[in-house]
């Protein structure tokens, strides 16, 4: 039984039904240890093209090829028992044509056994989230910070000030009456994520949005103090790995110099093997 309190695997019109109950709680993953760790905890594991630049060193998610979301998204896959699955789509495999997103959409969930796939855009990607779920492809969209957009945006700035707010708002209606099952909301005001969400018929999942939204989403490295060359304001710290390991890694440094490591208990002896050999 998972700490969510089923054993059933999730589905997209399960997330669906959850507008406006208990929050969802996503999480990004992206190997096969990290998913058995979010798996008991989280509603969606989520395999994000952030994957390029926490684990490949990318300096942005522009570079991250439609094999490198297959590869992790099959690692993933081997780590998940509960969590329902979403892979994104990488830049550049589904905004030529309606056609072009079905074909690696398909080829996504084939091949890694996502249940849905995320997709950034808003407006002017309602006629392929469309096509796509009315093909068996569940969407989950983003609308907000389209980090995949971080060229024509300026940058990785918040989006709907002020008179911007109509442009982010007239998005979220648009992927949810397109068929999205939810919708991620990056980076938008809190009373703006607030408004979206009471307004629209499915889950809104925000990162740096607000706690009005119908669930939130971290990158599990951001949270778990893995992954550090910037730190956005909405990342909270619920743990500080990447010290402990410079602590562990320093450590075991002094002891292989200091001929401390490894000691008798890690050496095998000429006696007859015992069961840890
Ligand atoms: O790629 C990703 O990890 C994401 C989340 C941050 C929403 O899109």
């Amino acid at each position: 039984m998972s700490a969510t309190g089923t054993d059933k695997r999730l589905s997209p019109p399960d997330i669906q039904a959850r507008k406006g109950g208990t929050p969802l709680v996503v999480l990004t993953a992206y190997t096969t240890p990290v998913a058995r760790l979010v798996d008991p905890h989280c509603d969606i594991a989520l395999v994000g093209d952030s994957v390029g630049m926490v684990l490949h060193g990318l300096p942005s998610t522009l570079p991250v090829p439609l094999e490198m979301m297959i590869m992790h998204g099959q690692a993933v896959a081997r780590g998940l028992a509960h969590a329902m699955m979403v892979i994104d789509m990488p830049f550049g495999s589904y905004e030529e044509s309606r056609e072009q997103a079905f074909r690696n959409g398909a080829r996504l969930m084939q091949e890694t056994g996502a249940a849905a796939v995320k997709l950034e855009g808003g407006e002017h990607m309602a006629e392929t989230i469309q096509f796509l779920t009315r093909r068996g492809i569940p969407v989950m969209a983003h609308v907000g910070l389209t980090p995949q957009s971080v060229n024509t945006l300026g940058g990785y700035r918040v989006q709907g000030r002020g008179n911007d707010s109509g442009r982010v708002r007239n998005d979220a209606v648009a992927v949810a009456e397109a068929g999205a099952f939810s919708v991620v909301l990056e980076k938008v005001p809190g009373s703006l994520a607030a408004e979206i969400t009471r307004a629209i018929a499915i889950p809104t999942i925000g990162i740096g949005a607000s706690a009005d939204c119908d669930g939130q989403v971290l990158v599990v490295d951001d949270m778990l103090g893995l992954f550090t060359p910037f730190r956005p304001k909405f990342v909270k710290r619920y743990a500080e790995l990447g010290l402990e390991a410079d602590r562990a890694i320093a450590t075991y440094a002094a002891e292989v110099r200091a001929r401390t490591f490894p000691a008798p208990e890690h050496v095998f002896g000429e006696d007859l093997p015992r069961s840890r050999d």
